[in-house]
């Protein structure tokens, strides 16, 4: 087995330089970023320069023909996920893709299978499941200390969080707004702490109000002219072991925080809130809420990192799966196709 993973960037814009690559460089000597891929090749060259990268490319396709790699990052806008997996995983490299998997079912499924025939891993950025919360729950409900979790509730939810940069608010490039980008990573988070119930049913409904106006935006400017992706989008599924989940999405809402991510569960037993971690039982003839008096933070996205490279070199599989993908994209695109049906959609 290798002691040093060679990694390949595809996409140098915010994730890629932000997360991606800081991280492989904490992973020091186990690491080498080989070479880094953008359409924008100036911007791969400047990605290069400045992270001390040695070589960049225009595409994909030139450095994985070019470059000696063991693993890749994919780090492009989502409609590129897909694509760039497949070219990665049939070069024989294993493949760490952001979130969401992709635009479509089909995609999710050929990822899923081509990083089978490949024998490499395939795994996804959903950070929040390496975050000492979620790492902590999950020991509790392992214990059985939620019992049998038959109900959940998956909000994120931004007051005027409409990203005034990258292309957010394209239809065309994401698949989708709030649900695809920030609701999909509390449905992640909610569906590992579940086990990844089997879907049955999902209905949803999409907004389209305040995106495409003028106004107030706590994370820049946007395009409003242009906004081509819901503004909110709410839904509710329902599980074949009768468990239901909701689930509430917003880059604009006029609610009064300015922003929500959190998990709610609730067993027979306990339930729990994920951020901050809390959890509720019934002890003693009293109700109890317990929450930690102290526990280590880290960098979710650091682990997560540091994880792929460890199941690379050898170490314990990603425990986010390509099969996990494919069904949050089923869910992803059921609730965006119930939303424009206005009906029930079996999955
Ligand atoms: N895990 C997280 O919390 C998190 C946070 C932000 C973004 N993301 C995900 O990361 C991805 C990228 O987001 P970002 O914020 O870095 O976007 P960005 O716009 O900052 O960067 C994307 C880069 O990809 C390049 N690109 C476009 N098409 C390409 C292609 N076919 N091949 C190679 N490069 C291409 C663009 O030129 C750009 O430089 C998205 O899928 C997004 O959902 C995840």
């Amino acid at each position: 087995m290798a002691d040093k993973l060679r990694v390949g960037i595809v996409g140098a814009g915010g994730i890629a330089q932000g997360a991606h690559i800081p991280n492989y460089k904490k992973c020091g000597e186990r690491v080498e970023i080989v070479a880094v891929a953008d359409v924008a090749v100036d911007r791969a060259e400047a990605c290069a320069k400045a992270h001390d990268i040695p070589h960049f490319f225009g595409s994909v396709d030139e450095m994985l023909s070019s470059a000696e790699l063991d693993a890749v990052s994919i780090c492009t806008p989502n409609k590129f996920h897909s694509v760039s997996t497949l070219a990665a995983l049939k070069a024989g490299c294993h493949v760490l893709c952001e979130k969401p998997p992709a635009m479509t079912v089909a995609e999710a499924e050929e990822m899923a299978a081509t990083a089978k025939a490949a024998g490499k891993y395939l795994t996804y950025g959903f950070h929040y499941r390496h975050s000492q919360e979620v790492e902590t729950l999950k020991r509790f409900i392992r214990d059985g200390e939620l019992g049998d979790i038959y109900a959940a509730t998956a909000i994120a939810l931004r007051r005027r969080g409409i990203p005034g940069w990258g292309v957010f608010t394209n239809k065309e490039l994401q698949g989708g707004g709030p649900l695809i980008d920030i609701g999909v990573h509390m449905l992640d988070t909610a569906l590992y702490l579940m086990g990844y119930p089997e879907p049955e049913t999902v209905f949803g409904a999409t907004y389209q109000k305040l995106g495409t106006r003028e106004g107030v935006g706590m994370m820049g400017s946007w395009d409003w002219k242009n906004f081509s992706v819901e503004d909110m989008a709410r839904g509710m599924i329902r599980f074949k072991n009768g468990a239901s989940l909701v689930l509430e999405s917003a880059f604009a809402a006029n609610i009064g925080k300015s922003d929500e991510m959190q998990v709610k569960l609730m067993g027979d037993i306990g339930g729990a809130e994920v951020f901050p971690l809390e959890v509720y039982q019934e002890k003693h003839e009293t109700l109890i809420n317990a929450t930690p008096a102290y526990m280590p933070q880290r960098n979710s996205y650091e682990v997560e990192v540091a994880r792929f490279v460890d199941a690379c070199l050898g170490g314990p599989a990603p425990i986010s799966t390509p099969e996990q993908g494919v069904m949050l994209q089923r869910i992803i695109n059921g609730l965006y196709d119930s939303a424009e049906s206005g009906a029930p959609v079996k999955l």
